[in-house]
């Protein structure tokens, strides 16, 4: 019975720490904002899925990624005209763009 107790936790351990990890991608958010640049790499925006454009930039780290999305970079709009996304929907957002189609 206590095996099967700590199996039961270790699966939800694991499911709960992948559950963090990778934070759902708000599509809807993607689709009104980053998309409208980032899809097609207009003005020199790294394109979604492009991994080689995006690695010099996540070089850079989450943070500094952050902070150009909130100030603006060059082209880029402050928020990347996202005002309704916080840090946690960036972050899933910088994800999903910068790896490759699933
Ligand atoms: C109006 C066009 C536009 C929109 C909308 C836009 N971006 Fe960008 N983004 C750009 C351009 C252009 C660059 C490249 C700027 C440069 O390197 O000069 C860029 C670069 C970036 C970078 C890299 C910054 C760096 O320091 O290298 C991140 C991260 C990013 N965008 C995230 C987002 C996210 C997330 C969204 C949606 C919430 C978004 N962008 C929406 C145009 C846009």
């Amino acid at each position: 019975m206590k095996k099967l107790i700590a199996a039961a936790a270790a699966v939800v351990t694991t499911a709960t720490f992948s559950a963090l990890v990778q934070a759902e991608v708000p599509m809807d958010k993607y689709n009104k904002s980053c998309a409208i640049c980032h899809a097609a790499g207009t003005a020199g925006a790294p394109k979604t899925h492009d991994v080689a454009a995006w690695k010099p930039r996540l070089e850079k780290g989450d943070a500094k990624m952050l902070e150009s999305i909130h100030n603006g970079f060059n082209a880029m709009p402050p928020k990347g005209m996202c005002f309704d996304c916080n840090d946690e929907d960036y972050k899933a957002l910088i994800d999903f763009m910068s790896t490759a189609a699933k």
